[in-house]
């Protein structure tokens, strides 16, 4: 049903599957000991950060905020609004942040700001997709699933109008729906 609103499939169930085992296993070994806080920025991160902290085989703590800047649009208005806040501090912590996508880095580059002034230890990003070109501040995300082109995507936490993020793969929608 949702599939015929897609023209193409970017980034595949499968690849998804490889990249957050990958990613785990990664962030396992940088992290054994280290009993990271892995935060999620809400909406987008469900999928990702939910898969992902499955295949972390460390004790961790998880976090949400709910920030968003793209208001319903398919740019990123560069307006973020923290809608809520973490419940528990992050000073001395060693802080994962997870995102589904990492495009201008202005959402980023503000959480990371606030986090360094709250006195967190360290501050790492993981994201599933990076769209370096895209960007329009310097931000480079630590670990990075994949990186696609400067296309709108959806799935797997990406959405349009709130819908599509729970397609169990990255697509590239076609362009009738957001032309309506
Ligand atoms: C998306 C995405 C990132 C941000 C990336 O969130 O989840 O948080 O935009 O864009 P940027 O690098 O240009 O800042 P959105 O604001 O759409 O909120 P959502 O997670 O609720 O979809």
């Amino acid at each position: 049903m949702l599939e015929k609103d897609i023209e193409r499939i970017l980034v595949s169930s499968d690849e998804i599957n490889e990249i957050t085992k990958r990613m785990g296993k990664q962030l396992s070994e940088d992290y054994k000991d280290k009993f990271p806080l892995v935060i999620g920025l809400l909406k987008g991160c469900v999928p990702f950060m939910g898969t992902l902290v499955s295949n972390m085989d460390i004790h961790l703590e998880m976090a949400f905020m709910d920030v968003s800047s793209y208001h319903g649009g398919i740019e990123s208005s560069g307006d973020i609004k923290i809608s809520m806040d973490l419940n528990i501090s992050v000073k001395d912590r060693h802080v994962i942040l997870t995102e589904d996508i990492v495009d201008t880095g202005r959402t980023l580059k503000v959480i990371i700001e606030l986090l360094k002034y709250r006195g967190a230890k360290s501050i790492k990003v993981a994201t599933l997709l990076d769209k370096p070109a895209g960007r329009v501040v310097e931000l480079v995300p630590e670990y990075v699933g994949t990186i696609i082109p400067k296309e709108f995507v959806v799935g797997y936490g990406l959405d349009y109008e709130e819908k599509y993020r729970n397609l169990p793969y990255v697509g590239v929608l076609k362009p009738e729906i957001y032309n309506k």
